[in-house]
């Protein structure tokens, strides 16, 4: 591994302009408060369509948990980032007048594109929705660098492990043939293609990450990272298929976090491109989550269920480029960053859920 302080990367980023779009999200204000906090000049846009207060507060509002603990951490996101100053504007990166008057404005010189129907689950239940929030935002995103190709030094483009598909072995690398599956990955390997064809044609500097199951504090996505601690103190079983052998690699969103500011810091800027893996580089069971979720919730109720015929067979992603390249040394394995997540979101149920649980 490569040691280059964090320090380093910070200084590299002195002077930067950061803007994250679709940044309201779970990755998005967890990195907009590093970049705050390392001092860089950091601005959100985001519509707030995708785990929103509408989706919490009125679509589910027959959930009276979901509802108040999702809308308190959506609540606890704003404060953190106004406290942190950030700069935060209301909107849709599909309509490329209101971007462009946000870049006109704010004069980014790295921008990070997150918009999307984040879950491949919800965006199978809507293609079109999918296909339009991923790439017709992309496609401004695009442009925009384009037009300001003097400014702009890095866009960022968050794609997905999802691309890779159905695993072959136990792991895969940046080297491995994507062979993505289904609308969500299928946007996700189209938005790399195109984010490569902007950098070939028009010298862009670009950068690729792809992450993978990531979980902590103040997400809302209900993934399985949530669900399981969620269903634990609902007294909901925890739903294991086919005994939960499936495989993850799951990540503590520090870790991305960091990996992504050193990524942003270390880019080469105009005519360099990059892909990275960024997640902890250790592929764990469904069994080995829930089994953290029982220690922390002795109460919680496992249940095995048949194994779903069309589930995904994943694995690990291999890091070595990103710990020789950004010298990204993940330091939460599963053991202390999930259990740390369930400590803290015990805390927040009895502080916001109480005995109306
Ligand atoms: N969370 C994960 O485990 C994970 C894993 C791999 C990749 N990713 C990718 O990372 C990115 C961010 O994921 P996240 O977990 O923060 O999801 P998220 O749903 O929390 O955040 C996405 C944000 O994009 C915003 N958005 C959607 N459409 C928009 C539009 N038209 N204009 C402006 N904003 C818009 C949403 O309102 C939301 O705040 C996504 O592209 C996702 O696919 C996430």
């Amino acid at each position: 591994m490569t040691d280059i302080p964090f320090s380093t990367v910070i200084e590299k980023l002195s002077g930067s302009r950061v803007l994250l779009v679709g940044g309201a999200g779970f990755i998005g204000h967890n990195l907009a408060m590093l970049l705050r906090a390392s001092n860089v000049e950091t601005m959100v846009l985001d519509n707030m369509m995708v785990n929103s207060m509408v989706d919490n507060a009125f679509h589910d509002r027959g959930d009276l948990t979901k509802r108040k603990l999702n809308i308190h951490f959506l609540m606890s996101r704003f404060d953190m980032m106004r406290d942190a100053g950030v700069h935060l504007q209301n909107c849709d990166a599909r309509n490329f007048a209101d971007m462009a008057q946000a870049f006109d404005a704010f004069k980014p010189t790295k921008v990070v594109h997150l918009a999307a129907i984040a879950s491949a689950v919800e965006a199978r239940k809507n293609p079109g929705l999918c296909f339009d929030l991923q790439l017709t935002t992309l496609r401004n995103v695009l442009e925009l660098c384009r037009l300001n190709h003097e400014q702009v030094e890095t866009l960022m483009l968050l794609s997905s492990s999802t691309v890779y598909g159905d695993f072959e072995g136990d792991s895969v690398d940046e080297t491995t043939r994507p062979r993505p599956r289904g609308i969500y990955a299928n946007t996700k390997y189209m938005a790399e293609r195109l984010v490569r064809t902007y950098h070939h044609t028009d010298r862009l500097g670009t950068c690729i990450i792809r992450p993978s199951a990531l979980y902590g504090e103040r997400c809302v996505s209900r993934r399985v990272s949530q669900a399981f601690i969620e269903n634990a103190l609902a007294g909901r079983p925890l739903l294991l298929e086919g005994g939960g052998d499936g495989r993850l690699d799951f990540t503590y969103i520090e870790d991305l976090a960091e990996g992504m500011v050193r990524a942003l810091g270390l880019h080469g800027g105009r005519g360099s491109s990059d892909t990275f893996n960024l997640t902890y580089g250790n592929a764990r069971t469904i069994a080995e989550l829930a089994a953290i979720v029982k220690e922390v919730v002795p109460t919680a109720i496992l249940e095995e269920r048949p194994r779903a015929v069309e589930k995904p067979v994943r694995g690990t992603l291999r890091m070595d480029k990103a710990r020789e390249r950004l010298g990204f040394n993940p330091s939460w394995p599963l053991e202390r960053g999930y259990r740390q997540y369930c400590e803290w979101y015990v805390e927040e149920w009895r502080k916001v859920v109480g005995a109306n649980a």
